[in-house]
């Protein structure tokens, strides 16, 4: 297989999320077998900015699509947003002749993303972020296993709120967004579950729940909220504040990132790294990769970043009815 692209770069950057290495393994090893050189860039952005790069061979992937984390470090760069620190980066892609580079995160890695490529950098995403707040695409590797993460340890919550007959307020990762709290809050049968898309009406979202819960002979109540509403802290007290319940505040916090990635992220992540590379070995650049209906694709990097995702009426719909009977 024969490309003007020669050597590539790849790297992780802002929040990690399981099947990251996965996808590192698959954009290495599809660059090899199409022949071009991969080289990995540590610590995001920072690591273009500074020339923080190692050589990435087959061998150096083996064994990483079970593990969690990036093995190329990851860092929000504070730098990579000035003019300079985009400058000195495509200075490093020039002396290192990257002919593209694949960088796998969330939105802020593909605003760095957008702003490299205006300087005729060739750029492909990989959306990596178990927020799953990338519009273009349904799916953001991560998502699958930090979904089943928190569901593990909701579902051990309860065990213990249903022995001692009590309310819990579990606070969920997902920044502005509220698909992880959402998901999470179907999986498990929550009593209610609070997202930031939707504004929250105290009395109704959450006493009336309770209420209609407890009429319904239940003792135990599971309150799901989005970090993006508030925080379980101030839900738990507002709930003490209201009604005659003593809340149990968990914080799910960056357990969620952890672990080690499902069959349904080591597999996405395998998908869309190869694909990356496919786009880039075609000529092609500055695109996000992304997953519609099922079907592996890619964006323009700018029009997916302008796209804004929303929670499906119908996700809202079912949740009401789990809830509100
Ligand atoms: O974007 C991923 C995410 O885990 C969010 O859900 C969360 O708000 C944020 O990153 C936490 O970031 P940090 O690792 O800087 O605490």
């Amino acid at each position: 297989m024969s490309s003007t692209v020669k050597r590539i770069g790849v790297l992780t950057s802002g929040g990690d999320a399981p099947g990251m290495n996965a996808a590192i393994r698959a954009v290495v090893r599809s660059a090899i077998y199409r022949g071009i050189e991969c080289v990995g860039i540590r610590r995001g952005w920072n690591g273009l900015i500074h020339g923080d790069i190692i050589k990435m061979d087959a061998e150096s992937v083996n064994h990483i699509i079970s593990s969690g984390g990036t093995i190329l470090y990851t860092a929000r760069s504070q730098e990579f947003m000035t003019e300079e620190g985009q400058k000195k980066a495509v200075d490093t892609c020039k002396l290192l002749g990257l002919d593209g580079i694949v960088a796998i995160g969330g939105d802020g890695t593909f605003r760095g993303a957008q702003a490299l490529s205006t300087y005729g950098i060739p750029v492909v995403g990989v959306p990596a972020t178990i927020d799953n707040d990338i519009a273009c695409t349904d799916y953001t590797l991560g998502y699958d296993t930090a979904s089943n993460t928190a569901v593990e340890a909701i579902d051990k919550l309860r065990d213990t709120m249903q022995s001692h007959e009590r309310c819990s307020v579990v606070e969920v990762m997902g920044r502005n967004a509220g698909h992880l709290a959402m998901y999470v809050g179907i999986a498990v049968g929550a009593t209610a579950v609070l997202v930031p898309e939707k504004p929250l009406d105290f009395e109704k979202d959450v006493i009336e729940k309770i209420r209609t819960s407890r009429l319904r002979g239940k003792t135990h109540y599971m309150i799901v909220v989005a970090e993006g509403v508030s925080s379980a802290m101030e839900i738990a007290q507002k709930i003490k504040e209201t009604i005659s319940l003593d809340p149990r505040v968990t914080v799910l916090g960056h357990i969620q990132r952890g672990g080690t990635p499902s069959a349904r992220d080591r597999v996405m992540a395998t998908r869309m790294g190869y694909h990356a590379v496919q786009v880039l070995a075609e000529g092609r650049q500055n695109r996000l990769v992304c997953t519609v209906r099922g079907v592996l694709q890619d964006v323009d990097l700018a029009e997916g970043l302008s796209m804004k995702k929303t929670l499906s009426q119908q996700q809202y719909d079912v949740l009401e009815a789990m809830t509100g009977v």
